[in-house]
């Protein structure tokens, strides 16, 4: 299967933080994957705007060693890479001075194409860089700004930072990423539910016991412990990531797969969001990994805080409360350091209405697994006979699709998330970014919960390294008479 590649409009990219890990990781990368599929145009620019000193070779040299360190596995033409770093130049710049602004707005080309600015920074600096962008005369309506995550840390900041972009953006300008819904799988959830027939007659209470939404991670928290023990699982993954996920389970089918079509339906799932009980949240933090206690330390000490409160690994239940999904509980857990990398989504149908079979069938229930990553594709557990002379007994199967398979060898391009969202900004194609409204609802929901833990003191539980997290997680299930499925 060959995949159609639509080339974009030309347009000016500007990095800000052009030299730092998120550009030289996944940004500068992706744009050149792109560019090698053909679909960005040869007169595209790529500013890169930072604090460092550097000319546009030292940029070039740059992008290049990002490239080939952080594209493995994929073909790197070395005519194509060598034209691609012909479209980078480079700007050294003062996000909260005056220092690099005029060179700046004399290499953007504002006439007819569409101007990018990539807030790849750290977000004290999103109001900073909006304000200037705009007294230097770049916010015109060509102009469209990138911001990434975190936005903000609760409801308070992040309406304020809503209210300082609105100053000089319109929202039709402002792509806030939250980088699950870029991804391929994530996508395939409005595709099965919405493009087929079969599911969305049961996708409701009357059929549905409950929903699972896992984000499980191996790694720990990295170099990253000083960002992340201010934030925590509750603030990095659920906030954003698992929200969007449950969202795209259980919103409303949109009228078209438009962006307020699509943003509308999801805001109202995140508004009919019950409040979490306390007693229906199990947080942890992860101990040493007992093998190598040096290489992968425990949480306090990977984040050099000997006494933190921080919650690396976080499982709740909450209901989605309207028609149809009245009595469902969604149970959603995410988590680091745990036994297997994997994210996926269970829905769990109720028992059939009666066994003609009796007691001794034994219960079974049709699970519906959707894998967003890794071996994606879907599969649905199936009740048969089972083989053979004893009797009607029963034995669930799986009726299993592995898109890898389904789609044949050359099944389709894998396409990063930055590499679609990206060109989803220079198309001006907002679907699969976070409205304003979207954001502050789901701070609404998750600063009562992180809020509590303060007023409490409450202290996250340890879990082991390569677990399913603390056994309050699984308690939470297990009172409910239900088990976190296995993942991964
Ligand atoms: C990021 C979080 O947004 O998502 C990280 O800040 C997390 O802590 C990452 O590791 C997970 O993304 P992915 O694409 O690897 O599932």
């Amino acid at each position: 299967m060959v995949s159609r590649v639509i080339p974009v409009d030309p347009f000016d990219l500007v990095i800000f933080g052009g030299t730092g890990d998120l550009a030289r990781r996944k940004i500068l990368p992706a744009l050149f994957r792109r560019y090698s599929s053909g679909q960005m145009p040869k007169n595209a620019r790529i500013i890169g705007a930072a604090r460092s000193a550097m000319d546009d070779a030292g940029y070039r040299t740059l992008t290049e060693e990002a490239i080939r360190e952080f594209s493995p596995g994929k073909t790197c033409d070395d005519g194509t890479l060598k034209r691609f770093l012909g479209c980078l130049h480079y700007v050294k710049i003062d996000a909260t001075g005056e220092a690099g602004w005029k060179e700046l707005t004399e290499k953007v080309v504002s006439v007819d194409r569409v101007e990018a600015y990539y807030f790849s920074v750290a977000p004290s600096l999103f109001g900073p860089l909006a304000e200037r962008l705009q007294s230097h005369g770049l916010a015109d309506r060509n102009a469209r700004i990138v911001v990434e995550k975190p936005f903000g840390r609760d409801l308070e900041t992040a309406r304020s930072l809503n209210e300082t972009l609105a100053r000089y953006f319109d929202e039709s300008q402002i792509y806030r990423i939250d980088h699950y819904l870029g991804k391929e799988t994530v996508q395939n959830l409005m595709a099965v539910r919405f493009g087929n027939m079969l599911f969305e007659p049961l996708w409701n209470s009357q059929f549905v016991d409950h929903i699972q939404i896992t984000v499980a991670e191996t790694v720990g928290v990295g170099g990253r412990g000083e960002y992340y023990d201010k934030s925590g699982a509750m603030r990095d993954m659920v906030q954003n990531h698992l929200m969007q996920l449950l969202c795209l389970i259980a919103m409303e089918p949109p009228a078209r797969f438009d962006p307020d079509a699509v943003r509308d339906e999801k805001l109202k799932v995140i508004r009919a969001l019950e409040p979490v009980e306390p007693h229906h949240i199990a947080r942890g933090q992860y101990d040493a990994d007992p093998a190598d206690e040096v290489e992968f330390p425990d949480y306090r000490t990977a984040v050099d805080n000997p006494r933190s409160k921080t919650e690396s690994f976080v499982a709740l239940k909450t209901h989605v409360a309207n028609w149809r999904w009245a009595g469902t509980p969604f149970y959603l857990r995410t988590g680091k350091r745990m036994g297997a990398r994997a994210s996926e989504i269970t829905v769990v149908f109720k028992d059939t209405p009666h066994s003609i079979f009796g007691e001794d069938a034994g219960r079974h229930r049709n699970v519906l697994s959707i894998r967003l990553q890794p071996n994606e594709g879907i599969t649905l557990g199936v009740t048969i006979k089972e083989p053979g002379p004893g009797g009607m007994r029963l034995i669930d199967v799986p009726l299993d699709m592995t898109f890898a398979d389904a789609l044949g060898p050359d099944g389709g391009e894998s396409v990063d998330a930055y590499e679609r969202l990206i060109m989803d900004v220079i198309r001006g194609n907002q679907t699969l970014f976070m409205r304003g409204d979207e954001v502050e609802a789901a701070w609404a929901w998750t600063d009562p919960i992180i809020n509590g833990w303060t007023t409490r003191g409450d202290v996250p539980k340890p879990y082991d390294s390569g677990s399913d997290g603390p056994d309050a997680a699984l308690q939470l299930m297990r009172r409910d008479s239900r088990e976190w499925q296995k993942v991964g």
